[in-house]
């Protein structure tokens, strides 16, 4: 059973604390009176009020003054104000001081109903986010990763504790599953944080090109090295040295890199001089290593000496509960970066998110929800915004072919979102009164939405 639902009725009209307080229980919420601002006060401490309708005028102190109380006492507890005064300036000054709405008497016991249904609504979903908020909180971080997945979660503790020696790790898992952020993290966690992380991308390379980039070169060592130049393992020296797609490169640069590895020495390219290797080494890969070495692609032996620590990242698809916490960090930071105010995702569109199942992992969820904050005109991301790929069932939404009212029901809901449904408000930027609005909200069952961030 849901818990019961605390309603303090503040007027010093007896009539109107009655009809209010009959109408309200017959909506199923436990209501209790009070006929001035002093017995309000008395009142307070005696529960969790989740709502408190306060009149405007009365006699000694008036309602504002009440509300000013109130949130000072019970800051959980909503005020609105009642005043049959419907004079726009006593409304702005309630809702400046943090009145969650107004009221004007006399009352529709219809629109009423609905008000408060709404605000009781809105209150539980702001419990319900501040909970969220809280197991958030609760998540892990490794410096730019985030993750709840147990798995993952394993992966960060493993990274804490090796991090700290020099042993050579290789990082395996899909496209876009955070290699290369967890490898920067390594360094980041290691005493060589200070000292460069120089990466090498051995997939963009043709065989020859990576060789120098690896190695360096003498002058004269080849034509058109006019000129001596250090490799990226030099370059490394006291930091990390990350090789990027280890699996892509030939058995001839393997053999090369073995002997590094083994004699933690090397020579430039045409040159006599030994160098001694001082940085630590993580390699990364989304090819099946076990797989190449069975093919005769990939050295066996240069596979057991980078696979001293072994990092298995797992895809997205296998750890969707990550799905809305990704989400959430992303908006965070392009929010700062875009200068934005994107509050969060609505409940079908989140809904989308976690049916869909990642082929490019967490890069493609960045990517989407990137450009779902330039495209979306609201403060939430709605289905539309995202560009997902065609689904079964997963219908998406385009305009065009869409009737009237379909458009009018999808902005009616924009705009109550970007509103979290205030009722007043939404209808000014609608350009409608309050009524019409209800009745388009019936009309269309428009319903309050969780949203993962308000
Ligand atoms: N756990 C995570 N937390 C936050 N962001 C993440 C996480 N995993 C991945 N990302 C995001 O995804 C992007 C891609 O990650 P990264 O470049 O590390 O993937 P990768 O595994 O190296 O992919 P590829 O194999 O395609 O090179 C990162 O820049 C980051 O924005
Ligand atoms: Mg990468």
């Amino acid at each position: 059973m849901e818990p019961k639902v605390n309603i303090l009725i503040v007027d010093d009209e007896e009539i109107v604390r009655e009809s209010l307080a009959s109408w309200l229980e017959e909506d199923g919420y436990e209501v209790k009176v009070a006929e001035n601002a002093a017995r309000a006060l008395e009142r307070l401490p005696e529960k969790e009020w989740n709502l408190a309708m306060v009149d405007l005028k009365m006699p000694g102190m008036d309602g504002i003054e009440l509300m000013d109380e109130i949130r000072k006492i019970k800051p959980e507890t909503i005020v609105i104000i009642m005043t049959a005064y419907a004079t726009v300036d006593t409304a702005v000054q309630a809702m400046k001081k943090g009145a969650y709405d107004y009221i004007v008497k006399p009352f529709n016991p219809e629109d009423l109903s609905l008000t408060i249904r709404k605000i009781i609504e809105h209150q539980k979903l702001l419990k319900e986010n501040i909970y969220l908020r809280k197991e958030l909180k609760k998540q892990y971080r490794l410096h730019d990763m985030v993750s709840k997945n147990h798995k993952m979660i394993e992966i960060f503790e493993l990274v804490k504790t090796v991090a700290k020696s020099n042993s050579t790790v290789l990082v395996q898992g899909e496209s876009g599953t955070g290699k290369e952020l967890l490898s920067r993290a390594i360094h980041m966690e290691s005493p060589r944080k200070d000292e460069p992380f120089v990466t090498v991308s051995c997939a963009s390379l043709t065989e020859s090109l990576l060789e120098s980039e690896l190695f360096g070169y003498e002058k004269g060592a080849f034509t058109g090295a006019d000129q001596a130049r250090s490799g990226k393992i030099e370059l490394a020296k006291d930091g990390t040295l990350f090789l990027d797609e280890i699996g892509d490169i030939s058995l001839k640069l393997q053999m090369d890199l073995l002997r590094v590895l083994e004699e933690k020495e090397f020579r430039r390219v045409g040159g006599t001089q030994l160098i001694p290797v001082n940085s630590r080494i993580i390699a990364a890969t989304n090819r099946d290593l076990t797989k190449a070495i069975e093919e005769g692609k990939f050295r066996e032996d240069l596979y057991y000496r980078l696979n001293v620590i072994s990092v298995l990242l797992p895809p997205l698809r296998e750890r969707k509960e990550d799905v809305p916490l990704l989400v959430e960090h992303f908006l965070e930071r392009f929010n700062i970066e875009m200068g934005k105010n994107v509050e969060g995702v609505a409940e079908s569109a989140m809904r989308m998110l976690m049916d869909y199942s990642w082929p490019g992992n967490a890069r493609e969820l960045r990517n989407m929800i990137e450009r779902a904050m330039v495209v979306t005109k609201g403060r939430m991301i709605l289905d539309a915004d995202l560009s997902l790929p065609q689904t079964p069932g997963v219908p998406l939404s385009n305009n065009r072919g869409k009737s009237l009212s379909e458009m009018e029901k999808e902005h009616i809901r924009r705009v109550l979102l970007d509103n979290r449904w205030n009722i007043i408000r939404s209808a000014q930027v609608l350009g409608i009164d309050r009524v019409t609005l209800y009745n388009k909200i019936r009309k269309y069952e428009l319903k309050k939405e969780p949203v993962l961030n308000s």
